[in-house]
C-alpha cells in the first residue's frame, strides 16, 4: 500500500471513531470550556417539562423566564414541576443547585443531555441561568410546536473573566425602556453580566433625580441635533429628548437582576456635563448661560470643582447609589477640558489652597472626593482612564478607552481595570467597508477584529493580570438615532466579545466561531433582532487597467470568490446574475450591483457602487505634491479610478492636502476632443475641510508647455457646492493639468481658525 492509500484509510478510522463520527457541534456563543458529544438524542415534545426541587423558588422563577424562551424558539410552552426527587422524571429538564461542583465557580454550570432526562446543575442560581442560556441555544428555531431532538451531549463550562460588559450611550440619543430590556436580553444570551448604563452627556440627562428636577425638566431636552457627518455641520431644529423616572430605573434594575446582569450607572463628571450646567449654570466656571448640546464633540464649559459642586454631585450620587444595588458606580472622568478651570477665580483659589500644581491635580482631588463619598456608601468607583491623570484616587477601578496604556498603568499600581479600547471594542465604528455601512463615527472595526481581541496585555507581569477583571463593548450613539440601528452595530460583534470573555483561551478560533455564528444567526432571525451581516459584504477594489481605458473593478468576498454575482445593466443583482470571474472592465458609465450567494441565497447587503467612465478613466496621472498620509487614497490613481468620492462624507475614495494644493496632469494618451472638465470638492468645516478658493485647467500637446483654458474663482466654486464642472470651451489636447488653490490658514471664528486648512479632492472627469 502506497503512504497515500495509507494517509486516506488512516483518515477514514479517524472519522469513523472521532467526534465527527457522533453529531455535528451545536452553534453555541459564546464556546463552552468543555462539550462532548454522545449518540442518540432527547426528544423535546408538548409533554416535556421543566422540573425544579420542591423548596427552591429562586430555580422556579429561573425556570419560568426559560420556558418563556422556550415558547418563542420552539412554540412548546413547558410546564414546570416542582418535585422532591426530580431526577425520577422522565422527558424532564431538571434544575437544581449543587454545591459539590464548587470547582465551577461562582457562574459556571454543568449540563448534561441523557435520553430521559437534561440535567442543567451549578453552585449558585447564576451558574444555572447561564446553564439555561446555553441550553437555549441547544433549541432549533422554527420548530415551530412539531416535536425536535436535542443532541445528547455532555458540557462543563465557566468563564474567563469576572466582566463581561456592554455598554450603552442613551444621551445622544435615547432609548426607551422597553428596548433597554431588549438590550439586557442580547447582553444576558451571550452570558454576559454587566450592563453600563450611560446616563449623563451634555446633549442630555436621563435620570431623574428628585432633588434637582430641573435636571430632567431642562436638562434632558435640547433643541436640535446634528444631521449627517460631523465634517458637514448640519442641524434640525427638532425638539429631542427623554428621560427615566426613578420607577422606571428600578424597573430596569429588577429586570436586569434577574437575568444576572448588573447595572452600572454612569454619571459623567467634571466634564461632558453640559445638560447639567444648562439646568444649574451656577455650577460652572463661568455662571452660563448654557444651552443642552445639539452637536457632537468634546465641550470647554465643565463643572467647577468648587464645594457647591461637590456638595451638588454628592446629593446626586445618594439618590444614584440607593437606586442601583450593583458595587460599582461609573463616574465618567474623560475628556474634561482644562480651559475654564485655567481662568476662574474660584479654580485658581482652590489649587493655592491645596497646592496643587496644575489642573490635572486638581481634577485628581474632585476625584478623590467623590471615591470618598462613594466608598462611604459601600460603593466602588470606576472610570474612564482619564482618571489617572494627576494621580489615581485610591479604590478606584479604571475602564482603559483611549487604547490600553491607561489600563496597564492602573493595573500596575494594583487598581481594577476593565479593558474598553476603542481598537477593538468601540461599536461605534464602521464594521464593514464604510462605502457600504450606514454613516458611523469612523474607524473600522471588523467581527474578526473583535474576535482577535486578547484582554490581558502582553506586557503585563502575571502577578499583575489579575486586576484585569474583563472587557466591555461600548454603543456611543452620535450617529445611531433608532433601536434598530443599536442593534445593527452591537451584533454580531457583541458575540464575538463575549466568547472573549467567556471562553479558554486556547481553542478561540475565528473560523470556527464564524462558521457558528452563521447558523446561531437562524435564532437572531427568530427574536427579531437587527443584526449586521456585513461579514458577507463583498469587497470592492479599483485597479489601473492595462489598456489605460475605462474602469476595472475587482471585488472579493472572505468567503472566497465563487460566491459573488453582479449585474451591470441596471437589473438587481442576484444568484442568477452573472457569476464574478475575474477583475471587470467597465468601459461606459454604469451602475455595478454586487453580492454574495451562498447555497442558492444572497447572503448581507446587495451593494451598489456608481462607476463613472470619462476621457480621464484609466488614464495615466501624475501628483506635484502627494497627498497626506492620512488620506492617501489609492494616490493618484484615485482621481481617474472611476469612482467619485460621496459629498456627503469623506472616505478612502478622497485624497487629501493638509496645507498643499493639488497640482495633478493627466496624459490620454493621445489627442483628444473634450470640452469639459470636472473635478469632485470636499466641504466639510467640521473636519477642518475647506474648498479650494480657485481651480485653474491648463492643457498642452507636449506635456510641458501649458496653455490656461479655464479660472475658477473661489465664489463660483461655492455656488457648485462640490462637483465643479468647468466648460472649457472645444479643445484638442493630450495633457490636461488640474491645479486647485488649497484655503490657507483658516480665519478666525471658523473650526479650526489658525490651521492650514485641509483640501479634499477626489475624481477628476473629461468629457
Ligand atoms: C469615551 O469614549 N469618551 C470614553
Ligand atoms: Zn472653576
Amino acid at each position: 500500500m502506497n503512504q497515500r492509500r495509507l494517509a486516506f484509510l488512516f483518515l477514514v478510522i479517524l472519522l469513523a471513531c472521532g467526534p465527527l463520527a457522533s453529531q455535528e457541534l451545536p452553534a453555541l456563543i459564546p464556546k463552552p470550556s468543555k462539550i462532548s458529544m454522545g449518540k442518540g438524542s432527547f426528544t423535546f415534545d408538548t409533554a416535556t417539562a421543566f422540573v425544579v426541587p420542591a423548596h427552591s423558588a429562586q430555580l422556579s422563577e429561573l425556570a419560568a423566564m426559560a420556558a418563556e424562551e422556550v415558547h418563542s424558539i420552539t412554540g412548546f410552552t413547558p410546564a414546570i414541576r416542582r418535585d422532591k426527587q426530580p431526577l425520577a422524571g422522565k422527558n424532564v429538564v431538571v434544575l437544581r443547585i449543587a454545591p459539590a461542583l464548587v470547582r465551577l465557580g461562582a457562574e459556571g454550570y454543568a449540563l448534561e443531555v441523557g435520553q430521559p432526562v437534561i440535567l442543567i446543575e451549578a453552585p449558585t442560581a447564576a451558574g444555572v441561568w447561564f446553564g439555561l442560556q446555553t441550553f437555549l441555544q441547544l433549541l432549533p428555531p422554527g420548530a415551530a410546536g412539531a416535536p425536535f431532538a436535542v443532541p445528547v451531549l455532555k458540557i462543563e463550562d465557566r468563564p474567563r473573566f469576572a466582566w463581561r460588559g456592554m455598554h450603552l450611550d442613551v444621551c445622544r440619543h435615547f432609548f426607551p425602556v422597553a428596548f433597554v430590556k431588549k438590550y439586557i436580553d442580547e447582553i444576558a444570551m451571550y452570558k454576559m453580566n454587566t450592563f453600563h448604563w450611560h446616563l449623563t452627556d451634555d446633549q442630555g440627562w436621563r435620570i431623574e433625580i428628585k432633588r434637582y428636577p430641573k435636571l430632567t425638566a431642562i436638562g434632558a431636552w435640547r433643541s436640535g441635533t446634528m444631521v449627517g457627518a460631523y465634517s458637514l455641520q448640519q442641524f434640525d431644529s427638532v425638539r429631542y429628548g427623554g428621560f427615566y423616572t426613578q420607577n422606571e430605573v428600578k424597573e430596569v434594575v429588577a429586570y436586569a437582576r434577574k437575568r444576572h446582569v448588573t447595572v452600572v450607572p454612569e454619571i459623567e463628571m467634571p466634564g461632558h456635563s453640559l445638560a447639567a450646567l444648562a439646568s444649574y449654570p451656577e455650577l460652572s466656571c463661568t455662571g452660563g448661560p448654557f444651552e443642552v448640546a445639539k452637536g457632537w464633540g468634546v465641550f470647554p464649559d465643565v463643572f467647577c470643582p468648587k464645594e457647591t459642586t461637590v456638595t451638588f454631585l454628592q446629593n446626586i450620587l445618594t439618590e444614584v447609589c440607593a437606586l442601583f444595588p450593583g458595587k460599582y458606580i461609573h463616574i465618567g472622568g474623560d475628556e474634561c477640558p482644562k480651559d475654564r478651570w485655567k481662568t476662574c477665580p474660584n479654580c485658581q483659589a482652590l489649587m493655592k489652597k491645596l497646592r496643587l500644581k496644575n489642573e490635572n491635580q486638581l481634577q485628581s482631588y474632585f476625584v478623590r472626593r467623590i471615591e470618598k463619598f462613594l466608598n462611604k456608601k459601600g460603593k466602588q468607583m470606576i472610570g474612564w482612564d482619564e482618571i489617572l491623570e494627576g494621580g489615581l484616587a485610591p479604590n478606584a477601578a479604571v475602564m482603559s478607552w483611549r487604547g490600553t496604556a491607561g489600563g496597564i498603568a492602573a493595573a500596575k499600581q494594583r487598581h481594577k481595570v476593565v479593558m474598553s479600547p476603542g481598537s477593538h471594542c468601540y461599536f461605534d465604528h464602521y464594521q464593514g467597508e464604510p462605502a457600504f455601512e450606514p454613516l458611523a463615527i469612523g474607524g473600522y472595526t471588523t467581527v474578526d477584529k473583535v474576535y482577535s481581541y486578547e484582554p490581558i496585555p502582553a506586557e503585563l507581569k502575571r502577578s499583575k493580570t489579575k486586576y484585569i477583571l474583563g472587557a466591555q463593548g461600548n454603543v456611543w450613539t452620535e450617529y445611531i438615532p433608532n433601536e434598530q440601528q443599536v442593534e445593527y452595530m452591537a451584533m454580531p460583534r457583541m458575540a464575538a466579545l463575549a466568547e472573549v470573555l467567556w471562553s479558554p483561551k486556547k481553542g478561540r478560533d475565528y473560523a470556527d466561531f464564524q462558521e457558528r455564528l452563521i447558523r446561531h444567526f437562524a435564532l437572531l432571525d427568530k427574536k427579531q433582532v437587527n443584526y449586521s451581516r456585513s461579514i458577507f459584504q463583498v469587497k470592492l477594489a479599483m485597479k489601473p487597467p492595462p489598456s489605460k481605458t475605462g474602469a476595472l473593478v475587482e471585488l472579493s468576498s472572505p468567503f472566497g470568490g465563487t460566491g459573488i454575482h453582479y449585474s451591470l445593466d441596471g437589473s438587481p443583482a442576484s444568484p442568477s446574475s452573472p457569476q464574478y470571474a475575474g477583475p471587470l472592465p467597465v468601459i461606459a458609465s454604469s451602475l455595478l450591483k454586487f453580492c454574495y450567494v451562498d447555497r442558492g441565497s444572497v447572503r448581507g447587503r446587495v451593494a451598489e457602487q456608481a462607476i463613472t467612465v470619462t476621457k480621464s478613466t484609466g488614464k495615466s496621472i501624475k501628483l506635484k505634491t502627494p497627498p497626506h498620509e492620512n488620506y492617501p487614497g489609492d494616490g493618484a490613481f484615485t482621481l481617474v479610478d472611476g469612482i467619485r468620492g460621496d459629498l456627503t462624507r469623506y472616505g478612502k475614495n478622497w485624497i487629501g492636502f493638509w496645507g498643499p494644493d493639488l497640482e495633478a496632469v493627466i496624459d490620454l494618451d493621445r489627442t483628444e476632443a473634450f470640452s469639459r472638465v470636472s473635478l469632485d470638492v470636499f466641504d466639510g468645516e467640521g473636519s477642518w475641510i475647506y474648498p479650494p478658493i480657485s481651480i485653474e485647467v491648463f492643457v498642452s500637446n507636449d506635456g510641458e508647455r501649458f496653455t490656461s483654458v479655464k479660472k475658477l474663482s473661489a465664489d463660483e466654486i461655492r455656488r457648485q457646492a462640490g462637483s465643479i464642472r468647468m466648460d472649457v470651451g472645444p479643445q484638442s489636447a493630450r495633457y490636461v493639468k488640474v491645479y486647485a488653490q488649497n484655503a490657507g490658514t483658516i480665519q478666525a471664528g471658523k473650526q479650526g481658525a489658525g490651521s492650514a486648512s485641509w483640501l479634499f479632492v477626489d475624481e477628476i472627469m473629461i468629457e
